[in-house]
């Protein structure tokens, strides 16, 4: 029987799988994510740590937490956590990758379209009575079929992403860690990022790859903030050197509501809701209840990131 700490109570209640494993599990109760310091206080001494992207695991938690050997991450990026401190300490690290998958990518295209068709500011110009009459020339926008999508990481999302746009009948190019982007991004009407958060691809849009992309293209962004220079993103809309970009993910998240780029023209901005359909985030929950479950029973995580066994 270990100590098990959630930080968030989550959908599908996975604490009673722990329980059920007879673990003791304490589910932090709050909307908002733990401190820094309530976090450490909280898991001092747990042994199975259920976090979410919104938690920093790093040096500083884990020294606070020395019991600590299996952490799972609610989320299928983990760049919010110090993978090689926890190899280094043995520390068993898991995600909730697969089940996701659909959701997202149905969001990313939700976004596409939202984009192509100025979907947001539509529907808005209904509410104020800004739209008098059907107009021959009004909200015209891109057309979806027939263009080319750049799909930047064709993982499993990405490559879900790719599935749909083939339905639309898009041109898809898909762009791997080893391909050089820029002359992929001239190609592109719609670039799309599904590439994990590294210190690699960190920034790896910026203020050439927004110039490189053609004045009609729009980006999009389902991935993390920080893939994208936003300072570079909001002088480009400023510009119209791109047509527009839709992101479910910045930095930070979320953006004060008197931040420059929210002030940026033809941008759609979503409060990261890829993996928010009800079935994804209880099969996530449940997905890292289960890595929890193996790793404190010494066994290897389903989904393992960092595995000490192997
Ligand atoms: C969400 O952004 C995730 O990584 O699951």
């Amino acid at each position: 029987m270990a100590r098990v700490v959630i930080t968030r109570p989550l959908p599908g209640a996975p604490e009673e799988l722990l329980r059920s494993a007879g673990h003791r599990t304490t589910v932090r109760d709050g909307v908002m994510p733990p401190s820094p310091d309530e976090l450490r206080t909280l898991a001092a001494d747990a042994e199975g740590l259920l976090c979410l992207l919104t938690e920093r695991v790093d040096a500083e938690l884990l020294d606070a937490c020395p019991s600590i050997r299996a952490i799972s991450n609610m989320a299928v990026g983990t760049d919010n956590i110090d993978l090689e401190e926890c190899r280094r300490r043995g520390i068993a690290v898991g995600n909730t990758p697969g089940v996701l998958t659909e959701a997202t990518a149905d969001l990313t295209f939700a976004l596409l379209l939202a984009c192509a068709r100025r979907i947001i500011e539509a529907e808005a110009a209904v509410r104020t009575g800004e739209w008098r009459t059907w107009e021959p020339g009004g909200w015209l926008g891109a057309d979806v079929g027939g263009a080319t999508l750049l799909i930047v990481g064709a993982g499993a999302i990405g490559t879900a992403v790719a599935r749909r746009a083939e339905g639309f009948g898009m041109h898809v190019l898909t762009a791997g860690r080893d391909d050089e982007l820029l002359p992929l991004l001239r190609e592109a009407d719609f670039v799309s990022l599904h590439t994990p958060l590294t210190e690699a691809t960190r920034g790896m849009i910026g203020s050439t790859e927004l110039a490189g992309m053609k004045q009609t293209a729009y980006l999009i962004n389902t991935a993390r903030g920080d893939l994208v220079d936003q300072d570079a993103l909001r002088e480009a809309l400023e510009l119209k050197l791109i047509a527009g970009a839709g992101l479910d993910v910045t930095t930070p998240e979320p953006l004060p509501p008197d931040h420059p780029l929210l002030g940026a023209p033809n941008l759609v901005v979503l409060p990261h809701i890829g993996s928010a359909s009800t079935s994804a985030r209880v099969a996530m929950a449940q997905l890292a209840a289960g890595n929890l479950i193996a790793a404190l029973a010494g066994d290897a995580m389903p989904n393992g990131v960092v595995d000490p066994a192997a």
